[in-house]
């Protein structure tokens, strides 16, 4: 499973990208509001620093704006991946974009169909919010399954991101379930290494290998 960092904050993504856990970033504008910064520029710095790819959105609701939008973006870095809402418009525009080689990702996706039109239209990526439908009393991990269940079928290339992740639960079951990505905000990635047994039987280490009074090298 690969792990992408769901913001904007350079700090953390710098932080995550040097411990190694980093396979791409996400970003959205809410995200680009919360880091106060112009979404060109910070989206510039955030390529910079992360190899594999970097989710920044187009903010049109049509077609044509959409891919106005979307050739500036792309122009930013080679690791740019276009997000797309799920709309006819998006699916559109991520059919245009996929064809001329660009990546794709088609966020907003609440339903197996819109999945399976995400994938008919060539997304390189889908992503199914699982916390927001588990915040309306859906179960989010069902949208998950579905749509692995119907890209198996046919051989869809779309990877599934699972996407809107609040808890260290949700990472396990998305790669229990076999999502290609997860995209994690900081502090739940960071909470992935956390288990009061490591850190019980780290402390009796240290303890016993204090009382050795040795030292290694
Ligand atoms: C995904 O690409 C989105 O940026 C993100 O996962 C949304 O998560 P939220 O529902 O916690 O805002």
């Amino acid at each position: 499973m690969k792990f992408f960092v769901d913001t904007a904050d350079v700090k953390d993504i710098k932080e995550l990208n040097d411990l190694g856990l980093l396979d791409g970033v996400t970003t959205n504008p809410s995200l680009i509001l919360k880091s106060g910064r112009d979404i060109l520029e910070v989206t510039k710095e955030i390529c910079g620093i992360v190899e594999g790819p970097v989710s920044a959105e187009v903010t049109a609701m049509d077609y044509d704006g959409m891919m106005r939008e979307a050739a500036v973006l792309a122009k930013i870095a080679d690791n740019i991946c276009i997000k797309l809402p799920l709309t006819l418009d998006g699916l559109k525009a991520c059919k245009n974009l996929t064809s001329d080689g660009h990546k794709t990702n088609v966020t907003l996706c609440f339903s197996a169909n819109q999945a399976l039109l995400a994938a008919k239209a060539g997304a390189t990526f889908i992503s199914p919010f699982i916390g927001r439908l588990d915040d309306i009393a859906i179960d989010g991990m069902d949208l998950i399954r579905e749509i692995r269940q119907i890209y198996d079928n046919y051989g869809f290339e779309t990877e599934i991101l699972a996407a809107s992740i609040r808890t260290v639960n949700h990472v396990k079951e998305a790669a229990l379930i076999g999502a290609d990505v997860a995209t994690v905000p900081p502090a739940t990635l960071k909470a992935l290494v956390k288990h009061p047994l490591t850190d019980k039987g780290l402390e009796q280490f240290l303890a016993d290998w204090a009382k050795t009074g040795q030292k290694i090298g």
